[in-house]
C-alpha cells in the first residue's frame, strides 16, 4: 500500500498537483505549494464546502487576518496550553514528538501523559529519525503558535493563528447584529492557519501552514435540537464510539436518529454535522469503505467540550487520520473571550411577554445609616443590598472591618418584578475541517493503476465536480480545420464558465492517458465525421466508453454531466 502512496505524491508532484515549496532553497519540512492542477481542486474542493455550510446552511462566510493580537490568544488559552510534547535525540540532535515516538512503537494514550512519564516510557526505544536507542533524555512542552511582532519597536506581541475560528468569536457581537439578535446562527471562515509543528514528515497531512474551513454555529444551550434534523435522521455512518474503542470492537454503524436516540452522540447538532461531514467528504470524493467518526476518549477530550467525534480516513501509509474535528465547546470560548475583554458576549432573549417575577430585596435604610456611619454608608448600603440577612441582622465586611448591622437599618420586601427576557451565553456547535487532509484523502483514494492493452493505465478517478480540469477536448489531426472546430468547441464550453483544455499533442491514445492521470473526467475527439455529420466523440473517464453526441449543445451537455444531473450513461 505505501508503495501506492509514494506514486500518488510521484503523480501530484510531475503532473503539478502539489510541490515542495521553495524548493530552489531546499524546501522547508511542513510548508507545500499547490501548483495549477492542485490550487484548481483546492479551489474546488472550499467551492463544495461553501456549497454545503454557506448557501446549504445559511451560515455566512467571513474573513479575519491571520495575525492576531495578544490577548485573543490568551483568552483562547494558546498562550498558556496550546503546545506538544518535544525532546531531542541525544544522538543525532534531531528534536522529535515525544507522544509520537511512543505511538510509533504501538503505545497508545502517550499524548496524555506528563513529561516526566513519557521521557520515563520513550527513553528505551529507538530514535526514528537515527535508529538508535534514545536513552535518558528531557521532554519539554513547545509551543506551537509561531509568535511576531506588530509594529515597528517591537511593541506588541502578535501570533499567527492556530485556527480560524477565534477570529469567528472575537467578532460575536457584530455578528450578532447581523443576525438580528436571535438564535441559533452560523458563521464560517476558509482560510490559512499557522502550527509550528515539532516534525512534520508527514507530507501533507501535518503541515506548518494549512487551510481550515471551520462553522461556528451558536444555539441556546437547552435547544440543541437542529431545526432540519429530519434531513440526515436516517441517515448512517460508521461510529468509534467510546463504547467500541474501550470494549476494542469494530465501529457500528447507526443512524443519526439512533445515536442521539441512544445517547451515542450527545445531542442533534453534533450528530446532524457527523452526517453532513459524511456526506460532503463522499461528494468531494473520499471512499466511504474508508472513513469512520471516532468518538474523543474522556481524557482526549477538552474538559469544556460536551462532546467530540474526529472524522478519520483511511490512509495507505499514515492509517487512520483526523481530517474533520465536530465538537460541542459549550459557551467556553465566549465566557473566556469576555473574562479578557471586558464586554458582553451573551444574547438578551426577550420573553413574548414579560414574566412577572418574586424577589426578594433587602433595602438598606439611609436615614438611619447616614448620621450612623457617614463616610461608610454608602458602602455598608450597597453591601446589604447584595446580602442575604439572618434572624439577627447582618454582618459585613468592609475593608476588612467586621461591622453588625441590626434590623432596624434595612428592610426586606418582596417584590414583583417585570422580567422582560433572560441573558444567554450560547453554546458552540464547531465542525471544523482540514482542507489539504481532505485533498491528501480524496488524491490517495482516487488513485488506481491498471493494465489496459498491456499497457499500465494510470487514473484519478475524481469525482466529476471535483476533477482541475472538467473537460478536454482534442482534434484528431492537426489539420483539415479539426483544430478550429475543437477550438470553438473550448470556448463555448468555456463561455459556460467550466475550464477546457485543449490539447493536439501526441497520439490521441497518448493524449487520453494525459488527462487520465490528471482525472479529468471527458474527452471530447473532433473527427472527420465531425465535419459532414456534426458529430463528435465523446469519452468517459472510467469506463473508457465512447459515445457520438451532436456537435450542437455540447457546453449545456458538458455542464449537466458535471453537475451530475445527467448520466452518461443515458447518452
Ligand atoms: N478549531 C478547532 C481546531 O482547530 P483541530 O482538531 O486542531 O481543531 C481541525 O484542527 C483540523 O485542522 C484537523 O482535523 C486537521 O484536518 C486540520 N489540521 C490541524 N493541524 C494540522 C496540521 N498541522 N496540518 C494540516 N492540517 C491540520
Amino acid at each position: 500500500m505505501s508503495d501506492i502512496y509514494e506514486n500518488v505524491l510521484d503523480l501530484a508532484k510531475r503532473r503539478g498537483f502539489i510541490w515542495p515549496t521553495s524548493e530552489c532553497y531546499g524546501s522547508v519540512a511542513g510548508f507545500i505549494d499547490y501548483g495549477p492542477l492542485g490550487s484548481m481542486m483546492k479551489r474546488t474542493i472550499e467551492n463544495i464546502w461553501r456549497r454545503f455550510y454557506v448557501i446549504g446552511e445559511g451560515y455566512y462566510e467571513i474573513e479575519c487576518p491571520t495575525i492576531g493580537q495578544e490577548d485573543i490568544y490568551i483568552a483562547s488559552g494558546h498562550v498558556k496550553g496550546f503546545s506538544d510534547k518535544m525532546c531531542q535525540c541525544p544522538h543525532c540532535r534531531e528534536y522529535l514528538r515525544a507522544d509520537h515516538v511512543a505511538e510509533g512503537n504501538g503505545i497508545t494514550g502517550a499524548a496524555a501523559l506528563t513529561s516526566d512519564a513519557l521521557a520515563g516510557l520513550i527513553c528505551t526505544l529507538p530514535c526514528p529519525a537515527c535508529g538508535e536507542v534514545l536513552g535518558p533524555l528531557e521532554v519539554f512542552s513547545f509551543n506551537l503558535m509561531f509568535e511576531t511582532t506588530i509594529g515597528p519597536g517591537s511593541q506588541r506581541t502578535g501570533y499567527l493563528r492556530p485556527e480560524t475560528a477565534q477570529g469567528i468569536f472575537t467578532d460575536f457581537s457584530r455578528l450578532l447584529r447581523f443576525y438580528r439578535d436571535k438564535l441559533p446562527f452560523g458563521t464560517v471562515q476558509i482560510g490559512k492557519s499557522y502550527r509550528n509543528e515539532i516534525s512534520p514528515r508527514q507530507g501533507m497531512i501535518r503541515l506548518r501552514e494549512f487551510t481550515q474551513a471551520e462553522a461556528e454555529i451558536f444555539v441556546h444551550p437547552d435547544e440543541k435540537q437542529h431545526p432540519r434534523f429530519s434531513r440526515y435522521a436516517g441517515y448512517e455512518i460508521p461510529l468509534l464510539g467510546i463504547e467500541q474503542q474501550t470494549g476494542n470492537l469494530p465501529a457500528v454503524t447507526l443512524s443519526m436518529e439512533e445515536a442521539v436516540r441512544t445517547g451515542v452522540v450527545a445531542n442533534e447538532y453534533v450528530a446532524y454535522y457527523l452526517a453532513l461531514t459524511h456526506d460532503l467528504l463522499v461528494t468531494i470524493g473520499v471512499d466511504p469503505g474508508r472513513l469512520r467518526f471516532r468518538q474523543h476518549l474522556t481524557d482526549e477530550r477538552a474538559h469544556y467540550a460536551e462532546d467530540c467525534w474526529d472524522a478519520e480516513i483511511f490512509s495507505g501509509r499514515f492509517g487512520w487520520v483526523e481530517t474533520v474535528g465536530i465538537a460541542d465547546r459549550t459557551d467556553y470560548d465566549l465566557r473566556a473571550h469576555e473574562r479578557q475583554s471586558g464586554e458582553r458576549f451573551s444574547v438578551f432573549l426577550p420573553y413574548e411577554t414579560p414574566r412577572r417575577e418574586h424577589r426578594t430585596c433587602v433595602v438598606p435604610n439611609m436615614g438611619a445609616l447616614g448620621p450612623r456611619f457617614r463616610g461608610k454608608a454608602k458602602a455598608i448600603a450597597d453591601a446589604i443590598s447584595a446580602s442575604v440577612p439572618g434572624p439577627d441582622g447582618i454582618t459585613l465586611d468592609i475593608g476588612g472591618e467586621e461591622i453588625a448591622i441590626t434590623p432596624d437599618l434595612y428592610e426586606v420586601r418582596d417584590e414583583v418584578t417585570e422580567v422582560p427576557g433572560v441573558l444567554v451565553t450560547p453554546h458552540v456547535i464547531e465542525p471544523s475541517y482540514g482542507i489539504d487532509r481532505m485533498i491528501s484523502a480524496v488524491l490517495e483514494h482516487a488513485y488506481h493503476e491498471e493494465i489496459v492493452d498491456d499497457e499500465e493505465r494510470r487514473v484519478l478517478r475524481l469525482p466529476a465536480g471535483v476533477a482541475p480540469v472538467p473537460v478536454a477536448v482534442f482534434p484528431l489531426m492537426n489539420r483539415d480545420g479539426l483544430p478550429e472546430i475543437a477550438r470553438e468547441i473550448v470556448s463555448g464550453i468555456r463561455g459556460q464558465g467550466i475550464l477546457a483544455e485543449f490539447d493536439d499533442g501526441g497520439a490521441i491514445g497518448r493524449r487520453y492517458r494525459r488527462q487520465d492521470e490528471i482525472g479529468t473526467p471527458f474527452a471530447i475527439t473532433v473527427d472527420y465525421e465531425t465535419k459532414d455529420e456534426r458529430t463528435v466523440t465523446l469519452r468517459e473517464r472510467d469506463s473508457m466508453r465512447q459515445v457520438r453526441i451532436p456537435l450542437d449543445g455540447i457546453p449545456g451537455l458538458i455542464r449537466s454531466l458535471i453537475e451530475g444531473t445527467r448520466s452518461f450513461t443515458e447518452l
